[in-house]
């Protein structure tokens, strides 16, 4: 096997070691805020903020299944305030996409027999019911991440997670690791998985079961980028190749330092 090109660690200068070590150390405290930030933006989404679940990354790219604010009050608190019948005239509305002319001639009537005694303004505390627009607030369906938000962080992650792998990866290709396919597969990981998160997330935004898909692909990134991290940093300093490695690249073998 040829080992031309290959310098292991211990045969890189002190000076190049320190420069990866200090980046390897940066980059990995930047990979523990990215994943409090990931926690804090999206445990929570599902009504329990202790934990994220898959439920919660549904929410963030596919939106919110259960009921509109509306259609919740009245199957709940609001039920008694008005006869079954105008209530499925309402279920019908909001089921049939909420529009605004269908909510003047058959929805308004009935709000404004039924819940404006309440839901005009005088008390501040509830939502208020006078116009289509103040009632649409409280009908918009959460359909999670936009479109424009998702294409904008698509382009940060593409080129700022690219960057960080390349270093990572150029960092650890002067690690000793046999299978020699093993080493392969956790360079190449990262940079494929990249790209599976982001498009499972505009197919999260279609169909929510793709939210295993970015969980799988956040901790296969996160697997090889530990992997990668603690590899190189321990063969960096801590690690002496075995003897009979050691002519396949422990020691420059251009400089002849190692001859057989
Ligand atoms: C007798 C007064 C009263 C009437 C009439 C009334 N509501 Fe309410 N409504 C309340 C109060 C008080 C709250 C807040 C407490 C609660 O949610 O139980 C509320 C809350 C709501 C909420 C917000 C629930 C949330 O998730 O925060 C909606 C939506 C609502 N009402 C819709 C209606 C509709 C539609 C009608 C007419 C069919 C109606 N209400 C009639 C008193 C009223």
């Amino acid at each position: 096997m040829s080992n031309r090109g290959f310098f292991h660690f211990s045969a890189l200068p002190m000076s190049t070691r320190m420069v990866y070590t200090m980046t390897l150390l940066v980059l990995g405290t930047g990979y523990l805020f990215a994943m409090l930030q990931v926690f804090f933006s999206h445990a929570g989404l599902d009504g329990n903020d202790k934990n994220i679940s898959a439920q919660d990354i549904r929410i963030a790219y596919h939106g919110s299944e259960s009921d509109t604010r509306l259609v919740a009050a009245l199957k709940g608190p609001m039920a008694g305030m008005l006869p079954e019948s105008e209530r499925a005239v309402i279920f019908k509305w909001v089921d049939s996409g909420a529009k605004q002319e269908v909510f003047e001639s058959d929805v308004k009537p009935i709000v404004q027999e039924r819940c404006l005694a309440c839901h005009d303004g005088s008390n501040p505390h509830i939502p208020l019911l006078t116009s289509f627009d103040e009632v649409s607030k409280v009908v918009a369906r959460d359909t999670g991440a936009t479109i424009p938000t998702l294409v904008r962080v698509s382009h940060i992650h593409l080129f700022g997670i690219t960057f960080i792998f390349f270093i990572v990866s150029s960092i650890f290709t002067h690690a000793y690791m046999r299978p020699l396919w093993l080493k392969c597969v956790i360079i190449v990981l990262p940079f494929l998985t990249i790209l599976t998160d982001i498009f499972s997330w505009y197919l999260t935004k279609w169909i929510p079961g793709f939210a295993w898909f970015i969980i799988a692909s956040g901790a296969l990134m996160g697997i090889s980028f530990t992997a990668q991290w603690v590899i190189s940093m321990w063969q960096m300093w801590f690690y002496t190749l075995p003897p009979d490695i050691e002519e396949c690249g422990g020691v420059l073998p251009v400089l002849g330092r190692k001859s057989n």
